[in-house]
């Protein structure tokens, strides 16, 4: 048994074309772009700024989002290559199975659990910040008790006495959204992707609205110094961050990192796009362009609005709509229309999140290294159901009892790391495949590959070493998983060729 036998790029091809008894292709470009803004904007841009700004590097929280987006166009660049040429369901798991091996294809897949499923917790929990906004601000009711909307290991503590005031329990809403969203997901794609069109305008314009009439409320004495000096801040929960100077900006980079996972989340539908070798490209570069314009203008507007000060403390949470409640003033309407905005489109992101997870279990599956289940295909509305309900399990999970910051920085390392996996398959491939038919060529290759690595490493290490530990832990645990089960249950591994009609001898596949 060999740890890093590849799955020939044939079978690959031949499994895309079952459609039959697959999943539907129903996605055209225009469909992709938006799904890839749907899952893109969202609560990297409205909670994970503030965040950044307050932990990491105030105002210069922009130039975090240019390193990000650099780091993102060039695995941008090496996405839109690999699922022009291997247009399948299953996203950087199955582009690293077909070059790099069965090993390296796991640990892909097991990280891309980060990136979906805790992403989408990590949102959940986003979007019960902004539920409470609503009931309080825009509906004027009482807010849902501090207990019920956070994890146990949160705590409400009065900033003037320091005395603890609440203890977190349970995050309900978060959990609520999820399990919601779910059930939607298991009905259908192309019902979610109409829903999701509607949701993707909203977002964007509530965005364009907030740059634009922000822009007068900037306050130049919030953006000056524009880089803070370098040292630490430690926050309410005793941990420390770098803060200020490069390395401020760097750990700001990884964290606001998160605003750009979702783009690659189109290659994971590539199974269901109508023409994926030409849609794929546009898809997943064309959200990627568009959003980095968008995020950097709004960063200097919303940290010129409201101080540092104002996101380590009481605009901490909801902090857009708080920032534009305090100093906006005479645009309470703005305040209430972004609350609602939000709560939908946190909605399409966690929808796409959990739709890319499920799609990749179901690759998984599939290939033998996850159980039969995951790939079991509902009989009327044709999606993986019983990975989603699983998937479920997971995501409520990490929703319910996980703080946000957490479950966010951790959804940024794991997704930086596969991105770097990622670099890496392109110039393999074009090693051991030169003749597959590219639809779509990465420039300069090897160049950028490497320079994707080298960017996307920088902000794995400005993440500080509380994640690079983290991201450890959930590797090993993977590995557990990979030896006691998936190697030995491993299709390929036993020589199980999927396709009948296109035999390949699965040992000596390339
Ligand atoms: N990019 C997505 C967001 O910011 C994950 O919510």
């Amino acid at each position: 048994m060999s740890l890093f036998i590849k799955k020939p790029i044939s079978v690959l091809m031949a499994e895309a074309s079952e459609t039959e008894k697959g999943l539907k292709k129903t996605l055209g470009a225009g469909s992709l772009v938006a799904l890839g803004i749907g899952a893109i904007i969202g609560a990297g841009l409205f909670v994970r700024t503030a965040s950044a700004a307050a932990q990491n590097a105030g105002p210069s929280v922009t130039l975090g989002f240019i390193v990000a987006a650099i780091g993102c166009a060039l695995a941008g660049l090496c996405y839109a290559e690999l699922s022009s040429s291997i247009p399948i369901a299953g996203s950087a798991y199955t582009y690293s199975y077909a070059t790099m091996g069965e090993l390296i294809a796991w640990i892909i897949g097991w990280d891309l659990i980060l990136e979906y499923a805790v992403g989408a917790a990590t949102v959940g929990i986003a979007w019960s910040e902004y539920l409470n906004n609503l009931l309080v601000n825009v509906i004027g009711w009482k807010a849902i008790p501090y207990e019920w909307c956070h994890s146990p290991f949160e705590k409400l503590v009065d900033p003037a006495t320091h005395e603890v005031l609440a203890h977190g329990m349970m995050n309900i809403p978060a959990l609520s959204i999820v399990t919601l969203l779910t059930l939607l997901l298991i009905k259908g794609t192309q019902e979610s992707a109409l829903v999701n069109g509607i949701i993707v305008i909203a977002k964007v314009a509530i965005v364009i609205l907030i740059i634009i009439l922000g822009w007068g409320f900037i306050n130049p004495a919030n953006h000056t110094p524009y880089i803070p000096e370098a040292g630490t801040y430690t926050d309410h929960q005793g941990i420390a961050h770098n803060f200020g100077g490069i390395m401020g900006i760097l750990g700001a980079a990884g964290v606001v990192f998160f605003a750009f996972i979702g783009f690659d989340a189109v290659s994971t539908a590539a199974q269901e796009a109508k023409n994926p070798k030409r849609d794929m490209p546009i898809g997943i570069l064309g959200s990627l362009v568009v959003c980095t314009v968008l995020y950097i203008l709004f960063a200097h507007v919303l940290t010129g609005i409201a101080t540092t000060e104002d996101f380590r403390t009481s605009g901490k949470e909801a902090s857009v709509a708080f920032a534009i409640n305090k100093y906006m003033i005479g645009y309470t309407w703005l305040g209430k229309l972004v609350t609602v905005a939000i709560l939908a489109g946190f909605s399409s992101v966690i929808l796409v999140m959990l739709l890319g997870q499920s799609r990749v279990f179901y690759s998984m599956s599939k290939d033998g290294l996850l159980p039969g289940a995951f790939s079991a295909i509902h009989p009327k509305y044709k999606t993986p159901y019983k990975a989603s309900l699983f998937i479920l399990i997971l995501v409520g999970l990490f929703a319910a009892f996980v703080p946000g910051d957490i479950v966010g920085d951790m959804t940024s390392i794991g997704t930086l790391f596969a991105f770097m996996l990622v670099c890496a398959a392109v110039i393999v491939l074009r090693k051991t495949n030169p003749e597959l038919k590219r639809e779509f060529k990465t420039p300069w290759v090897p160049f950028v590959p490497i320079l994707g690595i080298v960017v996307c490493g920088a902000m794995i290490f400005g993440l500080g070493w509380t994640n690079w530990l983290r991201l450890i832990v959930w590797l090993a645990i993977g590995f557990v998983i990979y030896f006691a089960y998936s190697r030995k249950n491993s299709k390929l591994q036993k020589g199980i060729v999927v396709n009948p009609k296109d035999p390949v001898d699965p040992l000596n596949p390339l």
